[in-house]
């Protein structure tokens, strides 16, 4: 059947999507899919209805695209999409929801606080403890994220994330290596790919180093003990089925150097499947190709 691949949109990480899409939609193509572009942002409902695709590949990030609002209408219209459903969309794009929900499966993810215009920025400080990270939570790919070290520079960080939020969310700065799962299926059927580690210039896995440098190095399999591996996997697949994921996502994951601990940060639940995306590196390590991938992904399309 007629399959769209959406892509674009009007969030922040347009540029990313573009990227994701133009590869997953010659990926299809390649493998005899009669794959067919749509870019909800400059096209109308009532156009993509009028497309009368059998179903569609979503391959948009951040907000009107990875956050159940999308999701809501192609419920609406009736067309079979990829990935998670309306609910687990709109919690993964959430980062304060997420933990939430992590912290009553009792999914170890590093502490935190939510911040407004009225907030006391020097007893956050003193309560959670320099450094700290600061994040708009409803963006992705590192869109407006600081680490602060100084008290005096909480206010700017805090000024950079609320031009993209009502809220920011603080967190704990948790030192050690860096870390991401992808995990693919749906409930009990839901499996984790390899662990992939990430090695960025100075610790910084920024916009740049995540697209646009060769600098940050991969590692996949990571080089950790099997235990660890096991641990985060199952973590992962937990944290997953938790906020009742399906198709695929990508969980990022921090390992603190003191004791080992396995932290988790945040779900993908379109994860990013440009020529740097972590994806398809961990489905590669498994045996299957980009373009494999892509046919899988969408085989899940369901409504
Ligand atoms: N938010 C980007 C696309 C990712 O996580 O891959
Ligand atoms: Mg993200």
């Amino acid at each position: 059947g007629k399959v769209g691949v959406l892509f674009g949109g009007r969030s922040a990480e347009r540029e990313v999507s573009l990227m994701s899409g133009n590869g997953v939609l010659a990926a299809l193509r390649s493998k005899g899919v009669d794959a067919h572009p749509f870019d909800p942002a400059e096209r109308s409902v009532a156009e993509l209805q009028a497309e009368k695709f059998d179903r569609v590949f979503i391959a948009l990030h951040g907000r009107y695209g990875e956050d159940g609002s999308l999701q809501g209408v192609l419920e609406q219209c009736n067309i079979p999409y990829t990935g998670s459903g309306v609910m687990a969309c709109a919690i993964g794009m959430d980062k304060i929801f997420t933990k939430r929900i992590w912290q009553t499966h009792g999914i170890s993810t590093p502490g935190y606080a939510v911040l407004n215009a009225q907030s006391d920025l020097q007893t956050l400080a003193q309560n959670l403890g320099l450094p700290m990270i600061l994040k708009p939570p409803h963006e992705g790919s590192t869109i407006g994220i600081t680490k602060v070290n100084h008290t005096a520079d909480i206010q700017q960080a805090y000024t950079l994330a609320a031009q993209f939020d009502e809220v920011v969310l603080a967190e704990e700065f948790i030192e050690g290596r860096e870390f991401t799962v992808a995990i693919l299926g749906r409930g009990e059927q839901a499996y984790a790919l390899p662990v992939i580690e990430i090695v960025a210039p100075e610790g910084n896995y920024d916009y740049q180093n995540k697209y646009f440098t060769d600098d940050t190095k991969y590692q996949c399999p990571a080089p950790l003990p099997a235990e660890l591996t096991a641990t985060i996997q199952k973590m992962a697949v937990d944290a997953y089925r938790a906020l009742d994921c399906e198709g695929w996502a990508r969980i990022d994951v921090l390992v603190r150097e003191s004791d080992q601990r396995p932290f988790l940060l945040e779900i993908n639940t379109s994860p990013g499947m440009t020529g740097h995306s972590l994806v398809p590196m961990a489905a590669k390590a498994v045996g299957m190709s980009y373009e494999d991938l892509c046919v899988e992904i969408l085989k899940t399309a369901r409504l």
